[in-house]
């Protein structure tokens, strides 16, 4: 049997055995994907006990908090969008040694495009937060062809080096991109994407209201009551809230069809997880 999982800690309320096993089951794909909660400082111990589970033969793993950065320590192989997010969401375990990509921004991007049916291509795009979370979604941003970015961010300088960081990928795609502090964001956006840990301390958003375009849409990359605070604000100000709910069904999505090289049917999956979460 081929063996996937997650690896995180804490990694108990992780959904993504869940939508695994719908995706392998809806696509007839015989597979196995569990969780691994792994300790702190035993990553790359954690990855090779899983490589050695006798239960079948290990293919791959999602990587989440708080292993991105170790999991791309870990990987002989990183992807282009890998190397830019210098994060690690998926490991595929290969003959030549283990790559490691990250699916967390096309994740992102498919869930507004697909999903929440907002194009991304020619609009002004907000990103708040320039930690990890951030990190993973600019490139794929850019790339579909946002016409400005901004990251804003508490810390200046972090913004200013995760812009400096995606400079060539910016030009490339013909993109504006700027850094500024949380206070003093220039103008309003069509998108809005939440990248900040602000709510899990309780905080409030950390922007004015005024960076709302009217009906712009407005994505926190977490789910449940983490995302709530920010999608009452989305709501009270004429925007479109949206939580980090399809962004992590098409994140998985975009993994199982590296590892088994067919697509799976992600916005059903969604809704049955919508359905299910009530
Ligand atoms: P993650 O991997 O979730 O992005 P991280 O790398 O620790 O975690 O980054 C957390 C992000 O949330 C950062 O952008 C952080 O701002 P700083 O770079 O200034 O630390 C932001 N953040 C956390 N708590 C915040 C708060 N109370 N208000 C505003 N921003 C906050």
């Amino acid at each position: 049997m081929d063996l996937y999982c997650v690896m995180g800690n804490p990694v108990e309320h992780s959904r993504s055995p869940w939508i695994h096993a719908r995706f392998a089951e809806l696509t007839g794909q015989a597979l196995h994907y569990g969780r691994r909660r792994i300790a702190l400082d035993g990553f790359a111990s954690g990855v090779a006990a899983f490589r050695t589970d006798p239960a079948g033969t290990a293919r791959g793993c999602n990587i989440t908090v708080p292993f991105k950065f170790d999991a791309s320590a870990v990987a002989q192989h990183l992807s282009p969008r890998a190397a830019l997010a210098e994060a690690v969401n998926t490991l595929t375990f290969r003959a030549d040694g283990v790559h490691g990509d990250n699916t967390d921004g096309v994740g992102l991007v498919n869930d507004i495009q697909l999903n929440a049916h907002v194009a991304i291509a020619g609009r002004d795009v907000l990103l708040i937060g320039a930690g990890g979370a951030a990190a993973g979604v600019l490139g794929p941003l850019l790339a579909a062809g946002a016409r400005r970015v901004v990251v804003a961010n508490r810390t200046l300088a972090k913004a200013v080096s995760l812009v400096q960081r995606h400079a060539a990928v910016a030009l490339a795609h013909g993109a504006r991109l700027e850094a500024q502090t949380l206070d003093a964001v220039p103008g309003r956006f069509d998108i809005v994407v939440n990248a900040t840990a602000s709510s899990l301390s309780g905080d409030s958003v950390p922007v004015s209201a005024d960076v709302l375009q009217p009906g712009a849409l407005a994505v926190d990359m977490m789910y449940g009551p983490a995302a709530a605070g920010f999608m009452d604000w989305a709501r009270m100000h004429d925007a479109v809230p949206r939580d980090g709910l399809g962004m992590l069904v098409e994140q998985a999505a975009e993994a199982f069809a590296l590892w088994r090289g067919v697509h799976p049917p992600a916005a059903r999956v969604l809704s049955e997880l919508r359905a299910q979460l009530g």
